[in-house]
C-alpha cells in the first residue's frame, strides 16, 4: 500500500485557509503583501510549529518550511502560493502550498528518514500585485534595489513600502537567489485553471510546458481641464486613448496567433473626478503565448498601438513593459514519474499544457521542475467559484506525496 496523505487534515486546512481574506460578497481577496496575505503567513507558520518544521524566510516574503535536522543533500521542494487575485477563489495557489506542508508532514510521520530532504514552499506575490511571480524570480535571479524600487500596486503604492514592516521577511531584498546545487528537484500541485480534465473525466494532468508571458502599464499622460468648460477639440483626453488602445488589443492578439491572449485588466485615471477630463490613465498589460518569439512580438506590438493611440487623441505615452518570462518545457523523467504515480493510485491521467502563468516556470530553470493538475469545476478560476472537489483535492495531492517520495529516495 502506497503511503497517502491524511486528506481529512488536509482538506481542513484548506478550509481554514480559505475564511483568510473572505469577501463579504463571496470569495476571497489575499493579495500579496497586504493584512489578508500577513495572516495566510500567520496562519501556515504556526502549522509548521505545529508540526515540528523549521522556517526560512527571505526578504521579500518566500517562505521555505522543512525537518530539522542534519540533512545537507540537494533537497526536493514543493509548493505554490497562499496569495490570491482581487475576489478570486480558495484554491489557486492554496492547493500547492497546502498539499506540500501536507506532504512534508506525512512523510516525516511515516517513518525511516529518506536519502533527500522533502521542503514545502510558500511564493510570495505570484500572482503579481505588484509583480507577476515575485518570489520564484527573487529565487532565480534576485533583483535590484531599483527594480524593487520601481515596483507598484493597484493604487499606485510601492512595493517596498508594503514589505516595510512586512512580519514575514529576514535579511537582504537583493539577496533572494537560491544555490541551484541546494535543489534537487521541484514539483507543484495546482488547480488546472482550464475545462479540459473534467471535461474528458481525467483525474490528473501532467502538465508537458507552461506558457510564456510578459506584461507592464502603459501610462497616457494627457491635461486635466473642467468638464463643462473645455470644448471637445480643445481636450488632451488621456482616456480616450487608452479606451482606443484597450480596443485595438483584440485584433492584436488574433494578428499575433491563434494561442495569443493579450488581458487589460485594471485601468486607473487620475485625477479621477467625474467633472475633470483625464490626466492620466494607465492600463495594465498581460499578454501571453506558446512561443516567446511571439511574446517577444506583442511586446513590440503594443508599445506601437500605444503610441498610435496617444498620437490620435494628442496625448503622450510611455510603455513599461515587462522582463518576458519564458515558457518552459517541464521536465521529462518528472512527468514520467508523475503519470506513473497516478496509474499506482489507480487514476487516469493525461498530458496537459498549461496557459496559466506559475512559479514552476522560474523553479524549472533552477532545478528539474514538473506539475501535477487536477480539475476545475467549469474550468473557472480567478474567480469565487472557483472549486475542485474534495476527491481531487486528495487525489493530487497523493500523487504529489509519490512522486516527492520517489524523487527523494531514488
Ligand atoms: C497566475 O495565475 C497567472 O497565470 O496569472
Ligand atoms: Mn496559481
Ligand atoms: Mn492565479
Amino acid at each position: 500500500m502506497s503511503l497517502r496523505v491524511d486528506g481529512k487534515r488536509l482538506l481542513r486546512d484548506l478550509a481554514e485557509l480559505a475564511e483568510i481574506g473572505r469577501d463579504p460578497g463571496g470569495g476571497l481577496s489575499r493579495t500579496s503583501f497586504t493584512p489578508a496575505d500577513a495572516q495566510a503567513r500567520a496562519w501556515y507558520a504556526a502549522k509548521c510549529e505545529e508540526a515540528g518544521l523549521t522556517l526560512e524566510l527571505d526578504a521579500l516574503g518566500n517562505m521555505v518550511a522543512g525537518l530539522p535536522g542534519r540533512h545537507d543533500e540537494p533537497a526536493v521542494w514543493s509548493g505554490s502560493h497562499l496569495d490570491t487575485v482581487p475576489h478570486g477563489g480558495a484554491f489557486d495557489g492554496a492547493l500547492g502550498a497546502v498539499a506540500a506542508l501536507e506532504c512534508v508532514r506525512r512523510l516525516a510521520e511515516s517513518g525511516p528518514q529518506l536519502t533527500r530532504p522533502v521542503r514545502a514552499v510558500v511564493f510570495s506575490d505570484e500572482e503579481g500585485n505588484y509583480n507577476h511571480l515575485l518570489g520564484s524570480t527573487a529565487m532565480r535571479r534576485g533583483f535590484s534595489e531599483e527594480e524593487l524600487a520601481a515596483m507598484t500596486g493597484r493604487d499606485g503604492d510601492r512595493l517596498v513600502d508594503a514589505l516595510d514592516g512586512w512580519p514575514w521577511a529576514r535579511g537582504s531584498r537583493t539577496d533572494t537567489r537560491v544555490d541551484p546545487a541546494r535543489l534537487h528537484a521541484f514539483a507543484e500541485l495546482h488547480i488546472e485553471q482550464g475545462p479540459t480534465l473534467e471535461q474528458q473525466g481525467i483525474r490528473i494532468g501532467v502538465v508537458t510546458s507552461i506558457i510564456g508571458l510578459s506584461g507592464g502599464l502603459v501610462r497616457f499622460h494627457g491635461r486635466a481641464d473642467h468638464a463643462g468648460t473645455t470644448p471637445m477639440d480643445a481636450r488632451s483626453d488621456a482616456l480616450l486613448a487608452a479606451a482606443q488602445f484597450i480596443g485595438a488589443m483584440p485584433g492584436l492578439a488574433r494578428a499575433s496567433g491563434p494561442a495569443s491572449v493579450i488581458t487589460t485588466g485594471r485601468v486607473r485615471v487620475q485625477p479621477g473626478g467625474t467633472n475633470q477630463v483625464p490626466e492620466l490613465a494607465e492600463v495594465s498589460l498581460d499578454f501571453r503565448d506558446p512561443s516567446r518569439e511571439r511574446v517577444a512580438a506583442m511586446l513590440e506590438a503594443i508599445g506601437r498601438s500605444a503610441q498610435e493611440a496617444a498620437a490620435a487623441h494628442g496625448v503622450r505615452a510611455e510603455w513599461h513593459p515587462d522582463e518576458i518570462v519564458d515558457p518552459v518545457p517541464l521536465d521529462e523523467g518528472m512527468r514520467a514519474l508523475i503519470a506513473d504515480c497516478a496509474a499506482d493510485l489507480g487514476l487516469s491521467s493525461i498530458d496537459i499544457a498549461s496557459g496559466a502563468g506559475h512559479d514552476s516556470q522560474n523553479m524549472a530553470l533552477l532545478t528539474p521542475t514538473a506539475m501535477i493538475f487536477v480539475p476545475s469545476r467549469d474550468g473557472r478560476s480567478h474567480v469565487p467559484v472557483e472549486y475542485t472537489t474534495d476527491e481531487d483535492v486528495v487525489a493530487g495531492a497523493d500523487v504529489l506525496l509519490a512522486t516527492l517520495r520517489r524523487l527523494a529516495d531514488t
